[in-house]
């Protein structure tokens, strides 16, 4: 098949993407498709040119949007592809968009009796005034220490951990820098818990082996540097749990894939506190990609190469 794979992209992610773009169509073409890569730049222009990218993909058999972040994950290109009727892979124009938007994909996961990290979403002047986004935290049965992140953001960037007032302020600056809206959520103790979840082209949607995440310890947290800088991070997988968890899980990730209707491939990301249910802390619905991704890793423990997967993903998508 002739398979465009396009990367990079205008978001903060726009190197990770090119990374995970670099491996799909290494695997792509391991499989005997025939692959152009488009990379869009961080100005958010084709570097191949408009009329060219737009002739490309009008000639193509199916698009793999490798794109992570605004512009790429949040339904824009989805909606693009869909325009120009190429056969794209991943979810399509609305679930993208409720997936990279933490705050709708919560509310709608919470309507659903889903369990979800708890947190609050300001906005305007609130970003400016930690004393009034602590009173909102307390009115909310939050405390410190808590996670700030930009609400439509990605691979950790912006996110900052905070521990009393002066820290919130720096935060939420910190964040409100890269989104309009900012979510402040309450610090979960326990473990940190990826599921994979892949379409297949008979329209079976099956999960894979659970990953945990063990972040470098010299960091406060999984952030960008122990995701992507770091050798200290560790991923082990399949995750020790008894069959009670991994049921939930794995029940609990079907149906948030279900509920916001995506296609082709997500990844769900839990905290597992010591006591209580495990709580879905986001999705993503075009998950990390590179050889060293959690996603590729689940479905290799389950026995599916990288190309494997990738070939997975084509073969649905064209279905
Ligand atoms: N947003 C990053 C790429 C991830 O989901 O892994
Ligand atoms: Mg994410």
């Amino acid at each position: 098949m002739k398979v465009v794979v396009i990367s990079g992209g205008a978001s903060p992610e726009h190197e990770v993407s090119l990374k995970s773009g670099a491996g799909i169509a290494d695997a792509a073409a391991s499989k005997g498709h025939t692959v152009t890569p488009l990379v869009i730049e961080r100005d958010g222009s084709w570097a191949a040119g408009q009329q060219e990218a737009i002739r490309t993909l009008l000639d193509c058999d199916v698009a793999i949007p490798a794109l992570h972040g605004e512009g790429g994950e949040d339904g824009v290109l989805q909606g693009f592809l869909e325009t120009l009727k190429v056969p794209y892979v991943g979810s399509g124009v609305a679930a993208s968009a409720v997936g990279m938007d933490k705050q709708l994909t919560k509310a709608i996961l919470t309507a659903h009796g889903i369990p979800v990290t708890p947190g609050i979403v300001l906005r305007g002047a609130d970003l400016t005034d930690a004393e009034s986004a602590i009173q909102q935290l307390k009115a909310a049965g939050i405390g410190f220490p808590v996670f700030v992140k930009p609400n439509s953001g990605g691979s950790s960037i912006g996110v900052t951990r905070a521990t009393d007032l002066p820290s919130l302020a720096e935060a939420l600056s910190t964040a409100a820098a890269l989104d309009t809206h900012v979510l402040v959520e309450q610090e979960i103790v326990g473990r940190e818990i990826d599921l994979s979840v892949l379409e297949f082209p008979d329209g079976r949607v099956e999960v894979g082996p659970a990953l945990e995440i063990h972040a470098d310890p010299s960091q406060p947290f999984f952030n960008a540097t122990a995701k992507y800088d770091s050798t200290a991070t560790e991923f082990v997988v399949p995750a020790p749990m008894d069959a009670d968890l991994a049921n939930r899980l794995r029940s609990t990730a079907i149906e948030v894939f279900g509920t916001l209707g995506c296609a082709g491939l997500a990844r769900l990301d839990f905290f597992v506190p010591a006591d209580g249910p495990p709580l879905v802390n986001e999705i993503n619905t075009f998950p990390g990609f590179t050889p060293a991704s959690q996603f590729p890793r689940m479905w290799a423990a389950a026995g599916l190469s990288y190309a494997d997967v990738v070939e997975t993903l084509i073969e649905t998508a064209v279905a």
